[in-house]
């Protein structure tokens, strides 16, 4: 008899009818419907997630095709970040028309990038994944779909170039950064207003998501066996790693700010409101 064979004999002969418990987590795949042993609203998450994805899928596609209002002039300087960098002919605000053939609005030129490093985030990939697809509905629920090949085909073979994705965030945070610094010009000289601290904001969301990326970590820290033979690395890595826990806070700071960013511009441009200068 082993040593665990005796444990149990003993906890037998002092619980003669031990209580049972069946292990069923996640039932069966391609269960008829959802099974869980999880107590709560495990669902809640998955819910309030799959909201907010949809309804900034709704506010960006709006604002994309929207073509206008999108930068104000007239002693301010905000462009707003669904249309940076503004590179078309349909641009008001620059001369530097590199893509003047693109006859449709900027933002679908430009959103291409940050919407893919977006779409192929870690992150989101599991919030998608969750709230949309049921795939699986969250961890010990009952997966619905009959077959998994997770990401070994097409369509999401394709969001292993994610890591690709991240050198354009890169470029894309520093051009919000400079949009940031273009903010505080005013017609009389530099100062700050309203628009200029949303601006700020806005920046320093985007690198905080940028660089809380999980494949930024990995660029900094992986590949090496032995981190004493690659100091800066590995002090990038450590300084990466304290903001990286936070990668799904600002996921979603970074979204909601950058879709309110450009609500902000779109108001001002329109009139309706009146951007507010400090000093
Ligand atoms: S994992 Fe989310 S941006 Fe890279």
């Amino acid at each position: 008899m082993t040593r665990y064979g005796v444990i149990l004999v003993t906890l037998t002969d002092s619980n003669p009818k031990p209580a049972s418990t069946p292990v069923s987590l996640g039932g069966v795949r391609g269960g008829p419907k959802v099974k869980t042993l999880r107590k709560g609203a495990w669902w809640l998450p998955q819910l309030a997630s799959g909201v907010g994805l949809f309804l900034f899928v709704v506010y960006a596609t709006w604002t994309a095709f929207r073509n206008g209002h999108y930068y104000v002039g007239n002693g301010r300087d905000y462009l707003s970040p669904f249309y940076s960098p503004c590179l078309t002919s349909s641009c008001v605000n620059t001369s530097n028309h590199v893509f003047n053939w693109w006859k449709l609005s900027p933002a679908l030129l430009i959103l291409i990038f940050p919407g893919g490093f977006r779409a192929t985030c870690y992150y989101y990939r599991k919030a998608y994944y969750r709230s949309f697809w049921f795939s699986p509905p969250a961890c010990g629920v009952t997966e619905p779909h009959k077959k998994y090949s997770g990401e070994t085909k097409f369509p999401l073979i394709l969001n292993n170039i994610h890591r690709y994705f991240w050198y354009f965030a890169v470029v894309f945070a520093g051009i919000l950064t400079y949009d940031a610094v273009l903010a505080f010009r005013f017609s009389g000289g530099i100062g700050i207003g309203l628009g200029t601290l949303i601006f700020i904001i806005n920046a320093v969301l985007i690198w905080l998501y940028t660089l809380s990326c999980h494949a930024c970590r990995h660029l900094c820290g992986g590949h090496t066996n032995t981190f004493s033979k690659a100091p800066v690395r590995y002090w990038f890595w450590k300084k990466i790693s304290v903001i990286n826990p936070h990668h799904m806070l600002f996921a979603w700071l970074s979204l909601v700010w950058i879709g309110f960013t450009d609500f902000y511009v779109y108001l001002v441009a329109m009139g309706t409101i009146h951007d507010p200068k400090f000093f």
